[in-house]
């Protein structure tokens, strides 16, 4: 089974493209929607896996909050409309002009990972005459059994603070005028499809609860990041993840203090599946052993099969002659610009257009020029009803 797409009223549009489905876009946030309210657990959008602004005016339209990773993404989640008091900024390297325009637009939180940064941002506020909000970001060393590269909560990684080392950090903290401590922030990797990772880290968030609150710390919040996975293989039959499931999780886990808000912060599990790449073919080339069908999309518009041996189903909307094998390349100088290997599909020719499904998330947001290429366009599927 393939998607449906409103191919014939695309014309002539440049391709490649990114194309958004607008209904499933809005049923997704709907079932975020239904499951944060159901516990008052709050969730805010990971911007970095797409800040299409239009996107991101609609997901800010839902009450969402935003979690920011640069002073650009502060700047973007702002002018779509996400109220400042639920921005969170987070990442190892906030440069000080980030964290001026972050403190000027008075956002909620800073997640701060090491004590260096600490003393910056209090500087910085002092300067202001502000007080800035932080949560400590811990790395908890949990294994989220997914790909290396977008693995983060091992000790191994850059990110966070040792659970050894966030005592003494908390304590620093309390020491400086300008810096109020105001929860715990964890995650742990993306595209995480195994839910004892979820547990895990429900389990490790309690247990160092309750030894810093033995210290004397308590936590008005707790933000348990991102990182809910995506059927890429079935993009047309399980389109919306099973937020139910996940959150049921951290209900259930979670030692919840009295008043205490619990955050989250997902990203690709919320616009993963509305977002498609569409290119067309350039040429079918009969090699010796294989035989190739060339985009017009290479990895400068969708990078994460080249980056993360990442898996998209790849759909020929413009055929529906018997399935032959083929490697789905791009036109980039480079070998590593393959979409797939061996895939089947419907028999090719120059001119078909092709889906690269589930790319909503880290696909368009992560184009590049190389090779002086355009950045591709986007539509919407509410633009062709
Ligand atoms: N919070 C923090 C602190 C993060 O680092 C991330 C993602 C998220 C939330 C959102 O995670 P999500 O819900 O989207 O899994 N480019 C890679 C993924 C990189 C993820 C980076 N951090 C990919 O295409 O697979």
């Amino acid at each position: 089974m393939k998607g449906t797409f409103p191919i014939e009223k695309w014309g002539n549009i440049t391709t490649p493209f990114y194309f958004y489905d607008t209904t499933l876009l809005k049923n997704t946030l709907e079932a975020i929607k239904k499951e944060t309210d159901k516990y008052n657990f709050t969730q805010h959008y990971a911007i970095k896996a797409n800040a299409n602004p239009r996107i991101l005016k609609l997901i800010a339209s839902y009450g969402f909050g935003a979690d920011c990773v640069s002073g650009g993404e502060v700047r973007a989640a702002i002018e779509a409309g996400f109220s400042a008091d639920k921005v969170v900024f987070a990442g190892v390297g906030k440069a000080d002009w980030e964290i001026n325009l972050a403190l000027d637009a008075d956002i909620f939180c800073f997640n701060v990972e090491s004590l260096a940064e600490l003393y910056i941002i209090n500087e910085l506020a002092i300067a202001k005459n502000k007080i800035a909000r932080v949560e400590f970001r811990v790395n908890p060393n949990v294994d989220a059994h997914t790909h290396a590269k977008i693995t983060t909560g091992l000790s191994e990684n850059k990110f966070g603070i040792n659970l050894s080392q966030i005592s003494s950090v908390i304590k620093e903290a309390k020491t400086l005028s300008n810096i109020e401590v105001v929860g715990l922030h964890f995650h742990i990797g993306s595209q995480i499809t195994d839910m004892s990772a979820f547990k895990d880290l429900c389990i490790k968030a309690n247990e160092l609860q309750d030894s810093l609150e033995k210290e004397g710390f308590t936590f008005p919040n707790m933000n348990f990041g991102g990182g809910l996975g995506i059927d890429y293989h079935h993009p047309n039959h399980i389109n919306i993840p099973d937020f139910e499931n996940y959150f049921a999780v951290f209900n259930k886990l979670v030692e919840r203090r009295g008043g205490q808000n619990i955050h989250f912060e997902l990203g690709r599990a919320v616009v993963g599946q509305c977002g498609n790449l569409i290119s067309r073919v350039l040429y079918v080339k009969e090699g010796e052993v294989k035989r190739f069908a060339i985009l017009d999309a290479g990895f400068t518009e969708l990078i994460r099969p080249a980056m993360y041996d990442a898996y998209h189903r790849i759909e020929n909307l413009s055929s529906n002659l018997a399935e032959k094998e083929y490697d789905v390349v791009g036109p980039i100088c480079e070998s590593s610009d393959v979409f797939g290997k061996e895939v089947m599909l419907n028999e090719v020719k120059r001119g078909d257009i092709i889906a690269l499904r589930s790319a909503g998330a880290y696909g368009e947001v992560m184009s590049s020029q190389y090779n002086l290429r355009n950045l591709p366009n986007s539509y919407f599927s509410e633009d062709f009803e």
